[in-house]
């Protein structure tokens, strides 16, 4: 449970908030590059921030305030040329960094253009997203998340649009598997953990802080006595990395940890709204678009509205409860875990929640942010951006096993046990 004042402090994102100042300080994804035209100016909202994004004669994105320093027009609506985005309503320019180039409505031998420095933000591509650094001073280097590093071709990327504030993400809260995602017809599932989630509904937890964040252990202790260990991370702000469904299709290979992980990456729209963007990363390689496509298919509009929303109750379907799913909402756990989330309302009321030995790891996840933010108040560097780790994701490790009775579970991944990938 939480005060009020820490659930405000915990979800406010504005400008000026302490919590504002704390997200800032880290690169942000604004955009798909697949959704960002070389010809269109695309409006976005990023942290109750309205601006607008577009490419520059050289096609590297450029991001900037929306709402025209002039009158006020929306920019977005506005020419691209070579030297930047020209307002529709007076012609006045504007460079990738916020500069006024040009006024064409004002005298020619005026210099008033020189004083008018709009806000702009650094942006930069990585990983098959645009990013943003929103914050003050220079932008720290791009965190170095195996999939920011790697091609473009190696990750599946898209988005999801949350009607929620964005601390709600669930990525991290392991006993949720054995209730809201749980599958009644095994074909429909996606390997056995399906299967161990069942046979342990009240998981063993443990939780370490890293130099990212946070890595949390959840064991369920199967019939046989052996332990079903799966490894979640949460990745300063605002991240969750951890084993997801196959990345390739399992027909075509088998799936395997070492291959890749999910991630995703909650990002603030404003207080109450937020874009999940949906990471695949391949360690090994181009990703099967094809296949991550297929599977994302049906849950999203050609505008990556999601079709079952609080509106139509999530299409949930009462018979469907008593024989497929759990949930009666499909099998996606995208659709799954929004319902969840969105449900709690647009920003959740910790002051009402109760929590258990299960909540562990969101209780920790809490800390973290709350040392991050005050660490920003008092003028320190938050994780992942202090400069005496040389880079904080060496450990960044996802991955489920099976392991022997007997054998320690926390650390197993660096000790050398032989395990049996589930
Ligand atoms: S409002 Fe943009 S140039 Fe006048
Ligand atoms: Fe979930």
């Amino acid at each position: 449970m939480l005060t009020q004042a820490q659930n405000k402090l915990l979800t406010e994102t504005t400008p000026g908030t302490a919590g504002g100042d704390f997200m800032r300080r880290y690169w942000q994804p604004v955009a798909l590059s697949a959704e960002l035209d070389l010809d269109t100016p695309m409006p976005v909202r990023v942290m109750s921030e309205n601006l607008v994004l577009f490419r520059d004669a050289d096609g590297k994105p450029a991001l900037i305030e929306r709402r025209c320093p002039h009158r006020g027009m929306d920019l977005s609506y506005g020419r691209l040329e070579p030297g930047g985005l020209r307002c529709l309503y007076h012609g006045w320019v504007f460079s990738k960094t916020g500069q006024c180039l040009e006024q064409p409505n004002e005298p020619a031998s005026s210099t008033f253009k020189d004083r008018i420095k709009h806000k702009g933000y650094p942006c930069t591509e990585a990983g098959g997203l645009v990013l943003a650094y929103m914050g003050p001073g220079e932008a720290p280097p791009i965190p170095a998340i195996p999939f920011l590093l790697a091609d473009a071709a190696n990750s599946s990327v898209t988005k999801r649009y949350h009607e929620c504030n964005f601390v709600q993400a669930n990525d991290i809260d392991p006993s949720h598997l054995s209730f809201l995602h749980l599958l009644f017809d095994s074909k429909l599932a996606n390997g056995p953990s399906n299967q161990y989630n069942i046979q342990d509904s009240s998981p063993e937890t443990m939780c370490e802080e890293t130099p990212f964040g946070l890595r949390a252990y959840s064991v369920r202790t199967l019939k046989d006595g052996e332990k079903y260990v799966r490894l979640t991370n949460f990745i300063m702000p605002n991240m969750q990395a951890f084993v997801g469904a196959p990345i390739f299709n399992p027909r075509v290979r088998r799936p395997n940890d070492e291959d890749g992980y999910s991630l995703h990456w909650h990002v603030p729209i404003d207080d109450e709204h937020h874009w999940k963007y949906v990471i695949h990363y391949s360690a090994v390689g181009p990703i099967d678009h094809e296949y991550q496509d297929a599977i994302q298919a049906n849950e999203v509009d050609d505008q990556l509205r999601p079709v079952r929303t609080a509106e139509n109750r999530y299409l949930q379907d009462r018979q469907e409860m008593k024989t497929r799913t759990y949930s009666g909402v499909g099998t996606s756990f995208q659709d799954q875990d929004r319902m969840a989330v969105e449900s709690q309302g647009p920003i959740y009321d910790r002051s009402f929640e109760h929590l258990g030995v299960a909540d562990k790891p969101m209780i920790e996840q809490r800390k973290i942010i709350f040392q991050g933010i005050q660490d920003v108040q008092e003028g320190r560097d938050p994780l992942i951006l202090r400069k005496d780790v040389a880079n904080p994701f060496d450990e960044l490790i996802t991955r489920s096993a099976i392991i022997a009775p007997g054998v320690p579970v926390q650390g197993f991944w660096r000790s050398g046990v032989e395990l049996v990938t589930p």
